[in-house]
């Protein structure tokens, strides 16, 4: 995944996104004599404004609002289509906006073009019958900002209503370019390059992945090593054993952090291709002591306690080092137990601290701060905030903690190096770059190391030596993996 706090420099109205607990947007004025909207659109509408006003997080967003105003069952879910949908889809619902007012969206106020995407995401995605969904918006947009915006609206939806999705697509993109692509698929055009550049140019095998992007992923959960099977806890949660990590569990639905599993630390929610990518790293062959690792970029947590409960097992310690204070914290709670000390430092520090010595650790996670394009499908909003001018910053950090990583691995010993982007400026040419420019490191086949830990071989991982895994072959977030041994002697 991608550090927290990067890429959030702008909101989409230009502004300088605000930090800190959102603040929630003024109530909707009630006008007299319209109908008031239901609960589950103004839920849907509110966290709209919150992503594009405040920067919030969706997903943090629209379970604290469902949960303030109890709405469950039908209405919940119906708020969660509306919201994540209309966020995934914004680029091409911009698109379509444009194409259908007389006036560029950008002057738009965006309260009202934030309506005006719900309704035409209703339009065009949803079997919501067309006058309920350009009623509502037009009622959103009154109380918004007044009678003037609610017939801007209506006209404009009324446009928007005049063909289908697949009309409006024929319209707006009729190649399959990149540029096509990214309407057809709404992904910004440099993500749809990134992706097909690292799929190897295979247009089929983009489409898919692009189409992955935009389905809800299911919920997968860790069983944590030593505490119970992955067995037992789809027993008692009633979900199903993963097919590729011995402690994957598919959850059918549901909100996870209730799970008591969860609450007592027997099992953590994390992306099955999560788990696979740090088995590797901890089962890969070593040679000579194998009892200090190092987890370099460890907040929140999720990694850093599974290797804690495999070091547990095998009598090794884990040293969890994350820059950010809160995230820190975080990582602290997730390892509670577990033999892991946490430091809240800078991980590029190795060799100058007495907790992160030089040559110190016989295995070393380097799970770096990426553009996280591999977990679109989680964050309905972030394909749309992250910037491409974000990577030239991301990679020259990469490229500082790889430096330190190797720093840190002693002799012989093992770094796994993961994105949970497949950026090729991340991922493969990272990886060239650092073994062009660092003598002594030889890399080992990833693929050969993820194998070894899957119930069934797993297909579809790339030419290697690293691992590429993807939402559309395997399921699982887009993580990738280099395993890189220290030369002894070097
Ligand atoms: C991809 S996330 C790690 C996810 C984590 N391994 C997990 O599985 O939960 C990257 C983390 O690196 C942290 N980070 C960024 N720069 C860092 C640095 N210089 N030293 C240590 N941590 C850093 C970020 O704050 C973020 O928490």
């Amino acid at each position: 995944m991608s550090g927290p706090d990067r890429g959030r420099g702008r909101n989409r109205e230009g502004r300088p996104a605000r930090r800190g607990t959102p603040r929630r947007p003024a109530p909707l004025r009630p006008v007299a004599g319209a109908k008031p909207v239901d609960r589950a659109r103004r839920a849907a509408f509110e966290v709209l404004r919150q992503v594009h006003d405040r920067g919030a997080y969706a997903n943090l967003a629209l379970p604290a609002l469902l949960g303030e105003w109890s709405l469950s069952g039908r209405d919940a879910a119906f708020a969660t289509e509306l919201c994540y949908g209309t966020l995934r889809a914004t680029g091409t619902l911009d698109a379509v906006l444009a194409a259908g007012s007389n006036r560029p969206l950008s002057k738009v106020d965006g309260p009202v073009r934030d309506a005006l995407r719900l309704g035409a995401y209703q339009l065009l995605y949803t079997r919501v019958p067309a006058h309920a969904a350009v009623s509502t918006t037009v009622a959103l947009a009154r109380s918004a900002s007044g009678a003037g915006s609610a017939s801007f609206a209506n006209a404009v939806l009324r446009r928007v209503s005049t063909s289908d999705l697949p009309g409006w697509l024929e319209r707006l993109a009729p190649t399959d370019d990149a540029a096509g692509l990214a309407v057809r698929y709404a992904h910004p055009e440099w993500i749809v390059r990134a992706l097909g550049d690292a799929l190897g140019g295979d247009e089929g095998d983009l489409t898919a992945a692009l189409t992955a992007d935009n389905e809800r992923p299911a919920v997968h959960l860790a069983a944590r090593p030593g505490r119970t099977t992955a067995a037992e806890l789809a027993e008692r949660v009633g979900g199903t054993v993963g097919r590729l990590s011995p402690y994957a569990v598919y959850l059918p639905g549901g909100a996870p952090g209730d799970l008591a599993e969860i609450r007592d630390g027997r099992a953590q929610v994390q992306d099955e291709g999560s788990q696979l990518v740090t088995l590797a790293l901890a089962d890969a062959p070593l040679d000579g002591p194998d009892v200090r690792w190092l987890d370099l970029c460890a907040g929140p947590g999720g990694k850093a306690a599974l290797l804690g409960s495999l070091a547990a097992q095998r009598g090794a310690r884990l040293t969890a080092v994350e820059v950010t204070e809160h995230r820190a914290t975080l990582v602290g709670k997730a390892v509670a137990g577990l033999p892991v000390d946490v430091l809240h430092a800078d991980g590029r520090t190795v060799g100058e601290r007495p907790e992160l010595p030089a040559g110190g650790f016989d295995r070393v996670l380097l799970d770096a701060p990426c553009t996280g394009l591999g977990a679109l499908r989680r964050r309905p909003e972030a394909r749309w905030r992250r910037q491409e001018s974000d990577l030239d910053d991301l990679v020259a950090l990469q490229r500082e903690l790889l430096a330190a990583a190797c720093r840190a691995v002693r002799p012989g010993g093992l770094i796994g190096y993961v994105t949970c982007s497949p950026h090729p400026a991340e991922t493969t040419a990272q990886i060239a770059a650092l073994l062009a420019d660092q003598p002594g490191l030889t890399q080992l086949d990833a693929r050969a190391a993820l194998d070894a830990v899957t119930p069934e071989a797993v297909q579809g991982l790339g030419e290697g030596p690293a691992v590429q895994l993807w939402p559309h072959r395997h399921g699982t977030d887009a993580m990738f993996l280099a395993l890189l041994r220290r030369d002894a002697g070097e």
